[in-house]
């Protein structure tokens, strides 16, 4: 007996030195000190040993355990100081001033077409006004004269929530409800934000794009201040002066309603932005209805205003030269670069 604790010490002490890392320390644990280990072998052989015998190796057994136990958390010490000097080391020698080219971020065309559209509002005393992505039926459609039967109402277009009550806005023209009831007149804002109908994904069409809307409301409004406005605008934003095109168009919350042309602004002959007609559609516009400044507490016997809507993604796909809205939403970097 007393030879056989003797080997396993040294075979226990030799198997140490040749430890490397926690994983060999715990291979030795496991063949020494665990549950099937050689210790615990060792521990059964006791039983059958005479009585003198078990007084003398028994506690030599123990002896043992406790020594293993010992050098095996030294040896667990040793392991972790060396692990800590060699963080240490790597962070020592890290060089902080090593320069390599680093991958460039950019603002999306959106960032970039939103400031610049706020800033010309801006200067013509327009503030910008924000409103809620998720709204109510009155807000969205109630409140702005759509009557129950209107088309635009129709499940296929409009994200419901499941209560049927509340929705995902189809337009921003909710922020003009909601800025008369904030406000009082005179109020001119405009609203760059996102809009969502349930429809088809292609190349001009996506679920989630953006709009701009914008309000004007005071005394004695008038189209000829719409279309000064708009004009203002959009000679800034393509850098030239554009003839405007005005036909009639039917929107519930606009007494009359407009659909705004802008001559375009890359060709004097017709190419294929224009699908060669020289001729672009932009936007939506009207006088407001007195329904909806009613609706909103304002008096319309006081005031009128005018309001408009323009597709900020079909603006932003115009000034860029996107041909594909599915690329504005990809958010992939080669595409984000080129801005
Ligand atoms: N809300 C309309 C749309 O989404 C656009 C619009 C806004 C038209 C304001 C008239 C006045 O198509």
């Amino acid at each position: 007996m007393h030879s056989t604790i003797e080997s396993i010490r040294n075979n226990f002490r030799s198997d140490l030195i040749n430890v490397n890392n926690h994983q060999d320390l715990e291979v030795i644990r496991v063949k020494y000190l665990g549950r099937q280990g050689i210790l615990a072998d060792l521990m059964t052989q006791l039983k059958d040993l005479s009585a003198d015998d078990k007084k003398t190796f028994g506690p030599a057994c123990n002896q043992l355990k406790a020594e293993f136990q010992e050098l095996h958390q030294q040896t667990q010490a040793l392991l972790f100081a060396r692990e800590q000097e060699l963080i240490a080391r790597k962070a020592a020698a890290f060089d902080v001033t090593i320069s390599k080219p680093l991958q460039q971020g950019s603002l999306h065309p959106y960032t970039y077409i939103t400031q610049e559209i706020e800033d010309i509002f801006m200067s013509m005393g327009f503030a910008v006004a924000d409103g809620p992505e998720l709204e109510t039926d009155y807000n969205n459609f109630g409140a702005l004269n759509i009557p129950a039967d209107h088309p635009a109402r129709a499940e296929s277009d409009t994200f419901w929530l499941p209560d049927m009550q509340r929705l995902l806005r189809t337009h921003t023209s909710t922020v003009q409800i909601k800025t008369m009831r904030e406000q009082t007149p005179p109020i001119a804002i405009i609203c760059p934000g996102r809009a969502l109908r349930n429809e088809a994904t292609d190349a001009s069409h996506d679920f989630m794009f953006m709009q701009i809307e914008g309000m004007l409301i005071d005394k004695n409004i008038s189209i000829a201040n719409l279309l000064a406005v708009l004009k203002e605008f959009l000679d800034k934003l393509f850098g030239k002066s554009l003839q405007l095109r005005v036909r009639p168009g039917f929107f519930p919350f606009v007494e009359p309603g407009l659909e705004i042309d802008a001559q375009c602004p890359f060709c004097t002959t017709g190419c294929s932005t224009c699908k060669h007609t020289c001729w672009i559609e932009l936007l939506g516009a009207g006088l407001i209805h007195p329904n909806v400044l009613r609706n909103a507490g304002i008096d319309p016997t006081i005031y009128s205003g005018f309001a408009f809507g323009s597709g900020l993604t079909r603006l932003a796909m115009l000034k860029y030269h996107i041909t594909d809205i599915r690329l504005i939403h990809s958010g992939k970097i080669e595409f984000l670069e080129q801005f």
